[in-house]
């Protein structure tokens, strides 16, 4: 491949593989996963979560991947390339305002990791006792406009920086080393918060299922949290995939991102929750959550001063990987596209980003009484069209439920249909099979991207959007959302069945001979 040299490629497998996971691990793991799971009523959570890992997530990551090494293109070139002429790349294009409105306020949540890095070695944060100090400390922090913004600024400078630098310069380099310290370090905090007197009550908090918890919202935003978590739905793994050479094995570091991922998000849950339950606080705190909670663990560990200026920084660092994955897909985009230099792409679009999230900024504190429900003058929960949930989060909350509970999946869905149904069966297999020939899941992965991928994105969807409308006011939505999850359920096991029969009658026999080692 010729330009391929020009446009930039990772200069090695683990590089890539510690760039992959490094855009994968990051905020969503440690910040966004525990206060949502707190939310949504923790271990029936994380079952569905875990499940759509397995079953969308990581099937997805492969799909985005091979599409991204077979066109070396940016996802909107991607699609484009593969469809031309067709409506399908405004998939790649939603997948691009995904990531900027994405980064937009990201950028605020690792601003409030980056205080917290620069205040930790001097003592200040893991000097937090109870929650009753952490809570109005980290409150002042986010209610601050000032600071907010200027760690916010911070931190989109840092992101520039890196990503202007390109694909080896820069973002490999970020990636290496940090990783297994940020999960050695989260580990000790999980020992520590275990042993606290009292955190039983995390431990079954994360582990005791509750199932009547699982209502439609419920699993619509542990799906979200799915696809945010894997960095997939937005063609950030096209993008990594598009600097990829052939002799890496797709499936194989699919797995493995799918897995570390997970391994973080489990253990920071962990670290968490049993110290929370122990500090007698409530699991619902929002995204103040691991700003409150883990202070207080540091304050009860020897040495908590050293940990907690380690963890923050490593923290910091998982959110710059993560960072520059989101930015490196918007600028790809213009870069491949609209012919820009990546310098001035950069730089333009980390401004515009930064603007973008000034709102995200100011939401914890001065434009915290902003939502559509108050723009629409009907207080919280006065008036139907007021009590709609999305229409009552405040800026931060509306953009973050918005990109990963609708934009990613809505992107994951065709991005499923595409590449299962709608691409060339046969290149999207040779694709896989250059450098994993020996890859035993094709069958086994296509139908669950043909079936299962729509058919669960698609319902979640349905259902989580119904049920955004309070029964209420809406009752006759409610009612059908009882009907549909009846017929949905029977659909899936037949489904199920299907796919399975299928698998195991097709088995092998759709790898080439050529292939066979
Ligand atoms: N997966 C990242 C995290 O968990 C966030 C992210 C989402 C990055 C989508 C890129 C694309 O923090």
């Amino acid at each position: 491949m010729p330009d391929q040299e020009a446009r930039g490629a990772w200069s090695s497998k683990a590089g890539f593989l510690l760039a992959a996971a490094g855009s994968a691990i990051g905020l969503g793991n440690i910040w966004r996963f525990t206060y949502i799971m707190g939310e949504n009523g923790g271990a029936a959570f994380i079952l569905v979560y875990v499940a759509c890992i397995i079953l969308i997530g990581v099937p997805l990551f492969l799909a985005e991947l091979v599409l991204g090494r077979n066109t070396h293109l940016n996802p909107v070139g991607a699609i484009e390339a593969i469809k031309p002429g067709t409506s399908w790349k405004w998939i790649g294009a939603l997948g691009v305002l995904a990531g900027a409105l994405l980064l937009s306020f990201y950028s605020v949540v690792a601003g409030w990791v980056m205080a917290y890095a620069l205040r930790a070695p001097f003592g200040t944060i893991s000097g937090l006792a109870s929650p009753e100090e952490a809570g109005p400390y980290f409150d002042a922090l986010s209610s601050s406009a000032s600071q907010s913004l200027m760690f916010h600024g911070l931190f989109m400078v840092a992101t520039v920086v890196i990503v202007a630098r390109g694909i080896k310069g820069g973002i490999e380099r970020a990636s290496k080393i940090m990783m297994p310290t940020l999960f050695i370090l989260l580990a000790a905090l999980a020992v520590r918060s275990m042993t606290l007197p009292g955190a039983g009550a995390g431990i079954d908090f994360m582990l005791r299922p509750d199932f009547s918890a699982l209502t439609p919202s419920v699993v619509l935003i542990a799906m979200g949290h799915a696809f945010f978590t894997l960095s997939v739905g937005m063609g950030t793994m096209i993008t990594y995939g598009s600097y990829l050479t052939p002799e890496h094995n797709l499936p194989m570091a699919s797995l493995q991102v799918a897995f570390m991922d997970t391994l973080i998000a489990i253990v920071a849950g962990f670290a968490i929750f049993p110290a929370l339950f122990a500090f007698g606080m409530e699991p619902t705190e929002g995204p103040g959550l691991v700003f409150v909670t883990l202070p207080v663990v540091f304050h009860q560990m020897p040495g908590g001063v050293l940990f907690a200026s380690m963890f923050f920084v490593l923290f910091f660092m998982a959110a710059l990987t993560s960072s520059i994955s989101l930015l490196e897909v918007v600028a790809a985009y213009f870069i491949d596209e609209l012919g820009w230099v990546r310098s001035k792409a950069v730089l333009i679009l980390g401004v515009a980003i930064f603007l973008m999230g000034i709102p995200a900024a100011l939401a914890m504190g001065s434009w915290g009484g902003w939502s559509i429900a108050s723009m629409l003058g009907a207080t919280a929960g006065q008036g139907a069209l007021g009590s709609v949930s999305l229409f009552q989060d405040n800026w931060f909350d509306l953009i973050s439920n918005i990109v990963s509970d609708y934009m990613l999946p809505v992107g994951g869905f065709f991005l499923c249909l595409l590449v299962g149904w709608f691409w060339n069966r046969a290149t999207v297999e040779a694709e896989v099979f250059i450098g994993s020939p020996g890859f035993r899941f094709m069958t086994l992965w296509i139908n669950l991207l043909r079936w299962f991928g729509p058919l669960l994105i698609g319902q979640v969807l349905v259902l989580g959007i119904l049920a955004e409308f309070p029964a209420e006011y809406f009752p006759f939505l409610a009612q059908l959302v009882d009907t549909l999850q009846a017929w949905f359920a029977a659909l899936d096991i037949l489904v199920a069945l299907a796919v399975i029969v299928v698998t195991l009658v097709a088995g092998d026999k759709t790898r080439p001979a050529e292939f066979k080692n």
